[in-house]
């Protein structure tokens, strides 16, 4: 039995979505705070059961007969509880008898100490006092950060800005994300950690791809203020801390991960369809 805690959010739906095809429903059971949102995944045969990060016995409940559990790290990074959350899940499975825990670490989490990467870096030492076999998938910031309404804009100004310096970005899909995940869940001996990264791109280059796949010209221009969410990772990426480089994602998936230039067509594509 695999058990994917977290599973009506982005990643472990489309996990569950994965594991679907790989092994028979009946071998799939999903954790989640908010059973009623997971009606769909009741009616493919998936075992709904309830299990939130803030109340320990319901874990244990939902942990129950587990060959894996896929832990999704917590979404709640604004309250300060999510190492604590994330110890609980860790008591939990150790109590239910969890055969192997894989978490969704952070690329950078074995080594940085500070902020959400540290919230990673201490989750990771729990598991590793746990005694619970474990492995860690150290997932890059997702591509779909980076696709947001404010591309279509740049298309209809001409323009796209960023502080990045023209630093390298070695983000990837929260979908090969999730394939990748499913493939080490239903893999008998994985490894005990993967430094997942995708192709590097550079915000120049993002220009010139919205260029090609709008047919419009969109020119790039550096500036020197952080806005949004720059505010939070543009020193990292000046930094060049996203330009790390792995074999493991494309290894795990047996292909080469999507390139942000398809990633992008999908999105104008999408957008010109609507
Ligand atoms: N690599 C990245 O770029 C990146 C970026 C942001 C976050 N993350 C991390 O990756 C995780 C998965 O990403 P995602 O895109 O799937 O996030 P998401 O769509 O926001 O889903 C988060 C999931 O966490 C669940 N959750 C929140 N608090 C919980 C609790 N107390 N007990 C049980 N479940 C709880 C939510 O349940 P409900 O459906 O009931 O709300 C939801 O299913 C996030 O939770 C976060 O830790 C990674």
């Amino acid at each position: 039995m695999i058990v994917v805690s977290a599973a009506t959010g982005r990643l472990g739906r489309l996990v569950v979505d994965h594991l679907l095809d790989r092994v028979p429903a009946t071998d799939v059971a999903v954790a989640v705070r908010d059973v009623s949102k997971a009606t769909d995944l009741a009616a493919r045969g998936v075992d709904v059961r309830h299990g939130d990060y803030d109340v320990p016995s319901s874990l244990r409940r939902a942990f129950a007969g587990a060959d894996a559990l896929l832990f999704i790290s917590s979404s709640d990074i604004e309250s300060g509880q999510r190492v604590d959350q994330h110890r609980r899940v860790i008591a939990a499975a150790g109590d239910a008898g969890v055969r192997r825990i894989v978490y969704t670490s952070g690329l950078g989490a074995d080594v940085v100490e500070e902020g959400v990467l540290g919230e990673h870096h201490a989750t990771e030492h729990a598991l590793a006092d746990s005694g619970v076999p474990h492995t860690v998938l150290r997932n890059p910031i997702y591509s779909e950060f980076f696709l947001n309404p404010g591309l279509l804009a740049a298309i209809e100004r001409g323009e796209l800005t960023s502080s990045t310096q023209g630093r390298g970005m070695n983000t990837a899909t929260r979908a090969d994300l999730a394939e990748a995940a499913a493939v080490v869940l239903t893999n008998s001996a994985p490894a005990a950690g993967y430094d997942f990264t995708g192709s590097l791109w550079t915000y120049p280059e993002l220009a010139a791809f919205l260029s090609e796949v709008s047919g419009r010209p969109v020119s790039y221009r550096e500036v020197a203020e952080d806005e949004g969410f720059m505010t939070v990772i543009g020193p990292a990426i000046r930094a060049g801390a996203f330009e790390l480089q792995t074999g493991d994602l494309e290894s795990v998936l047996g292909r080469t991960p999507a390139s942000l230039r398809d990633v992008v067509a999908g999105v104008v594509h999408h957008a010109a369809a609507v």
